[in-house]
């Protein structure tokens, strides 16, 4: 039976369900498998031919307990969850038009028009069904940068089970995702937008860790967390992998190489938990903006906390990129003292150095490179003025980008799948910078255009003042829920 343990060594080992609905372990870790599940090449070779809901049901079978959920139900969930995709291929996989060895893998599919939609809508739908076993309500609280937000909300909107509180950096992301987020329209959705955040992202991350780390307070409001810290997240974006590197080459085993512009490093994370599995990855490019702390960790073995920088790439616009720390726990070979260790010693001086064997063991397989707004801007540009125009989002363009800038670092026959993770009509205003302000068609979605003429519902609080305003907005709404609930319950008194 599978079972989850925490990065920090602190918890007993939990169930599926557990480590879904608690997002983060009670310790301060993060929830990992005990044992990462490995496929044979024989496996390979029969998963290499299936639709992607079909090889996305093989691969959620080895990290879901059919005692905790069944196989009929799980089938279920991940047919529900990708039913709302635009394209039958979810991440399909084109060729780039300026250069053979390069391809694109879309992952803008969804609902919500960026790669986050692929993770969420599973594992909401997934916490609604077990919440409903359990009779069982959760309040998300969740942080983003622009595209986590939307497509939480988007998938929570009208379930019974939970309340969904995404908070953003106001005025740090496009008005396109804020309105994903306040045009809903559902009352179970409570947006709150953040003045004066400094650190951006990062600082409505320290809120919301501050909230879990308080174990009384997190049970007192039912606190869950679906960033990219729950385990399911970084689960189900394994998928894209082993789906993109089979539409590519298939099981030929031909080197392949995927660029994935990094903020909290949960996509790369997934990348390199397929290679675990025995996907034969060549390599990761592990695309930054200016905010470099990735980059600065692989290229130095240096873990450092910078000041954040606004970019043009506003959803990796990223200080402290959390899923790091899972991904130094399996280099380590599964050492949660030194996880502990090293955490400490980042929270106390805001650097980690690694030794010379950590630095190599996250080297492995992976290079880096920060990509600069110029050159996204560039990218954007040469890649609509191709033969064949095709228009980037900002961080498809990282990741374009970063490719372009390693490519002779690798063999010549090597294919390099950029991961384009956002759809660019959530970005007009940098595509303008592009191209100029005549847009072309591409630069536009029908959803996008519809929410823009929506009324919007929002709550606004500086960010000085945001864990106590939460907290009473949370409690406030925790006790609407009952006198509804109890009314409800009333109602059926008397009809019944
Ligand atoms: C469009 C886009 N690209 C890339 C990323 C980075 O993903 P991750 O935070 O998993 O590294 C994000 C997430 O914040 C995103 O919204």
């Amino acid at each position: 039976m599978i079972q989850y343990i925490s990065t920090r060594g602190g918890i007993d080992p939990v169930n599926f369900d557990e480590a879904l609905l608690q997002g983060f372990a009670s310790d301060g870790g993060l929830f990992v498998p005990q044992t990462i599940p490995k496929i044979s090449c024989e496996q390979l070779r029969a998963l290499s031919g299936l639709c992607y809901t079909d090889l996305a049901f093989e691969i959620l079978s080895l990290f879901i307990d059919p005692d905790i959920i069944p196989k009929k139900d799980l089938r279920q969930l991940i047919d529900t969850s990708f039913a709302s995709f635009e394209h039958p291929d979810i991440s399909p996989v084109k060729s780039c038009c300026t250069d053979p060895s390069l391809f694109i893998m879309e992952l803008f599919h969804g609902p919500t028009l960026s790669f986050k939609d692929i993770a969420m809508g599973f594992l909401i739908n997934t916490m609604d069904y077990l919440l409903q076993k359990k009779n069982e309500r959760l309040t998300l609280v969740l942080a983003t940068t622009g595209d986590t937000g939307p497509a939480a909300a988007h998938a929570a909107a009208g379930k019974k089970t939970i309340d969904c509180w995404p908070l953003y950096p106001k005025g740090m992301i496009t008005r396109e995702q804020e309105r994903q987020m306040t045009t809903l329209g559902a009352a179970n959705v409570h947006p709150m937008g953040v003045e004066n955040c400094t650190d951006g992202g990062d600082d409505l991350d320290l809120v919301v860790a501050k909230l879990f780390a308080d174990p009384m307070l997190k049970k007192r409001l039912n606190l869950s967390s679906v960033n990219s810290i729950n385990w399911c997240r970084v689960m189900v974006q394994s998928i894209h992998y082993f789906y993109g590197y089979f539409q590519t080459c298939g099981t030929s085993g031909d080197p392949v190489v995927f660029s994935v512009p990094s903020g909290a490093f949960g996509n790369l994370f997934a990348g390199y938990l397929a290679r675990e599995m025995g996907l034969p990855v060549t390599g990761f490019i592990c695309a930054n903006n200016a905010n470099k702390a990735l980059h600065t960790a692989f290229s130095t073995g240096i873990f450092r906390k910078e000041d954040l920088k606004q970019t043009l790439s506003s959803a990796i616009d990223i200080v402290v990129p959390y899923n790091f720390w899972r991904f130094l726990y399996f280099t380590t070979g599964c050492d949660p003292e030194k996880i502990v260790a090293w955490m400490d010693q980042f929270q106390q001086t805001g650097a980690l150095h690694l030794d010379k064997e950590s630095a190599a063991a996250i080297q492995n397989g992976f290079t880096s490179v920060s990509i600069s707004d110029p050159d996204t801007l560039m990218t954007i540009r040469k890649n609509f003025r191709a033969e064949t125009p095709y228009l980037l989002d900002p961080h498809g363009a990282v990741a374009m980008a970063a490719a372009r800038t390693l490519r002779e670092t690798y063999a010549s026959d090597t294919r390099i799948i950029c991961l384009a993770t956002a759809h660019p009509a959530k970005f007009p205003e940098i595509t303008a910078r592009a191209l100029g302000p005549d847009l072309p068609a591409q630069a536009f979605h029908p959803s996008l255009i519809k929410a823009s003429k929506v009324c919007e519902k929002l709550r606004i609080c500086d960010c000085e003042h945001l864990e106590s305003t939460l907290v009473r907005a949370i409690e406030n709404q925790t006790k609407k829920n009952k006198a509804t609930k109890d009314e409800a319950a009333g109602k059926e008194g008397i009809h019944g």
